[in-house]
């Protein structure tokens, strides 16, 4: 794999959850063109071998499976430097009708799952002289997106985790800061209808999302990786406690659509 010359993160570990597929996927291959070695923990393993990528087996919704993984990173490498809370699911339905396991799944992985990374991972974290956490929040965290309440609830509460963070792990010098994606081509984006037996009507179409987006298209996985990047690189070294939002003008646009005019 080419490697970015001069690149922010040599000789650094990165550990980042949910790395198999999608825009964590994006993330590891970005870590390690920019000099990290990179342990990716997910439920289910990456298809193919890449090169300095340990894939760990891991549940970030169980604390022992997470603890399991950070024993195998001081194991392995005896350090970590940057924590990428990447791994998330989707579950959409009426709210009245939502069973209670869909909520304790989705707030278990996309919240839960957050918290049990990052407090495991602070030990190793502490000893670094350069470490970040990113985690990945959504543009959900901050507009209405109906049969999303489980999905939107986690979303804003890691961006409440991200602010309380930031400043308690200052005075470690532990950077920590959020992303918030829109709608970005990966399998979570048309997930998670099946699950409630919403049939025939969703996902909502490319075209639907076409039409919301100023940019007039869906982020690739790697355009979110990059901003990952960027706030566990050291050009971001006095940014903490915030969320770059990376939606392509979705969530700002006051008119929908190009008036004839312009
Ligand atoms: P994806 O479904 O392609 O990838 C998610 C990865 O997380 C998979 O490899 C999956 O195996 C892993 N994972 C799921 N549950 C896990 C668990 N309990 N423990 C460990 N790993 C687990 O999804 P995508 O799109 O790459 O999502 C990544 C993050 O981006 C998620 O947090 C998601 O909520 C967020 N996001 C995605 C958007 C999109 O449009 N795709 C928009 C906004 C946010």
């Amino acid at each position: 794999m080419d490697r970015v010359a001069g690149a922010g993160l040599d000789g650094r570990v990165a550990l980042v959850t949910g790395g198999s597929q999608g825009i964590g996927a994006a993330v590891v291959q970005i870590f390690v063109q920019a000099g990290a070695s990179v342990v990716s923990a997910d439920i289910s393993a990456a298809t193919e071998h890449r090169e300095s990528v340990t894939d760990v087996e891991c549940d970030v919704s169980d604390r022992a499976s997470v603890v399991d993984a950070m024993n195998v990173i001081r194991r392995e490498f005896g350090r970590l430097d940057v924590l990428v809370n990447n791994a998330g699911i989707q579950r959409v339905g009426p709210t009245a009708v939502m069973p209670v396991d869909v909520w304790d799944a989705v707030i278990g992985v996309d919240l839960s799952g957050v918290f049990h990374c990052t407090s495991a991972a602070i030990p190793l974290l502490r000893e670094s002289d350069a470490a970040a956490i990113v985690t990945v929040s959504s543009v959900a965290a901050y507009q209405g997106l109906p049969g999303r309440a489980p999905y939107s609830a986690a979303k804003a509460g890691v961006l409440g985790l991200t602010r309380s963070l930031a400043v308690e792990l200052a005075f470690d010098q532990i950077r920590v800061n959020a992303v918030a994606p829109g709608f970005t081509l990966s399998a979570l984006s048309t997930s998670g209808y099946e699950a409630q037996g919403i049939v025939g009507q969703a996902p909502p179409s490319d075209q639907w999302m076409l039409q919301r987006i100023p940019l007039g298209r869906i982020a690739e996985p790697r355009e979110i990786a990059q901003t990952v990047y960027f706030l566990a690189s050291p050009a971001a070294s006095y940014v903490t406690g915030q969320c770059l939002v990376v939606d392509g003008g979705w969530s700002v646009q006051g008119v929908l659509g190009r008036p004839d005019w312009l």
